[in-house]
């Protein structure tokens, strides 16, 4: 045996890597990846920081959005959403008529692919709104193309490959949810947003710094609050994701909840796989000891049940799950 006797490979030496005036370091020498890992298997859910946002972007566009909301009803009212696209100013999820629903208004619009953004449907007021939404969602694009190297790699796969799944770059979608979440009088009685896993591929949340207010469903069936980092961002798995890798990485649950003395204000953007390509466990992923644990889809079939029925705990993947699992 040769354990003990020798180094499994070339010693490099630190100080020479340090000096020889690189921008990035090694991969071998990145501990973020494996975190990262962890997180996407164990939680769904992590937070960011380091993440290349300029921190002024972001409390730019929070400060629009909560002036966005501040407006007279009748000018807000002049982007009311219907459910047949959900862009705009809207109050609900799901068209049962009587339904509970959850204690909060929001703004829906798209980003991209370009065939599917529309400026007239973005707010005209304040002033700078569109602008700062711009460069706040192509920065957001970044990240998320970044990410999905990220964990692409940590599966085991070329770097492109959940991408690709999606329908590559250009045909990816990318949405934006401003979630408002007005003072409650009774907030021991209802949810800023029920119980639900996000239906798309990743989630990137710029959450309100002052007001905490998402719980995340802990393995013990707890719900667990999440403290927000200044400047952090909050990233989640989608139910996508989670079927392209065969349950490898969770979509995990979480709900909001409100507040008796201040309002929140939430950004989640949403990078989804484009709507009609098949989506179902990479092939790579799936092997006799791990079968396919879901049937294929594509995202506007699976959107249907979100855009009908609400917010509904897990039950939308649970449906698809292969029956011999
Ligand atoms: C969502 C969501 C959490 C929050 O928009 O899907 O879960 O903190 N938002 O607003
Ligand atoms: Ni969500």
């Amino acid at each position: 045996m040769n354990i003990f006797q020798d180094w499994p490979e070339p010693i490099v030496r630190v100080q020479s890597l340090s000096e020889s005036n690189l921008r990035a370091i090694p991969n071998r020498y990145t501990k973020t990846l494996d975190q990262i890992s962890k997180a996407c298997r164990e939680w769904g859910f992590f937070q960011v920081v380091n993440h290349g946002m300029s921190p002024q972007l972001m409390d730019q566009a929070k400060a629009t959005w909560r002036e966005f909301f501040h407006l007279p009803m009748e000018l807000k009212n002049m982007h009311a959403n219907s459910p047949k696209t959900y862009e705009g100013y809207g109050s609900r999820l799901g068209v049962e008529k009587g339904a509970i629903l959850d204690w909060s208004d929001y703004y829906y619009l798209h980003y991209q692919p370009s065939s599917l953004k529309d400026y007239t449907k973005w707010p005209s007021l304040p002033l700078h709104c569109r602008d700062i939404l711009e460069d706040y969602c192509k920065d957001m694009v970044k990240l998320c193309e970044n990410l999905m190297k990220i964990l692409s790699k940590n599966l085991g796969l070329q770097e492109d490959r959940l991408q690709n799944a999606f329908g590559g770059k250009e045909e990816s979608g990318g949405c934006l949810r401003v979630n408002y979440y007005p003072k409650c009088p009774q907030p021991e009685l209802t949810l800023g947003i029920s119980p639900h896993s996000d239906p798309g591929g990743l989630t990137i949340l710029l959450p309100d710094e002052q007001v905490a207010g998402l719980q995340v469903r802990g393995s013990d069936d707890s719900w667990i609050i999440v403290e927000p980092a200044p400047h952090a961002l909050i990233v989640n798995i989608g139910d996508q994701i989670q079927m392209l890798s065969n349950s490898i990485y969770k979509s995990i649950e979480h709900r909001v909840i409100v507040n008796p003395a201040f309002e929140r204000l939430s950004l989640a953007f949403f990078y989804n796989p484009k709507g009609n390509v098949p989506i179902e466990p990479l092939k790579e992923l799936v092997t006799v000891d791990s079968p396919a644990l879901y049937s294929s889809t594509t995202y506007d079939r699976y959107r249907q049940f979100i855009r009908t029925q609400g917010p509904r705990s897990k039950c939308h993947i649970d449906e698809l799950k292969s029956p011999r699992s």
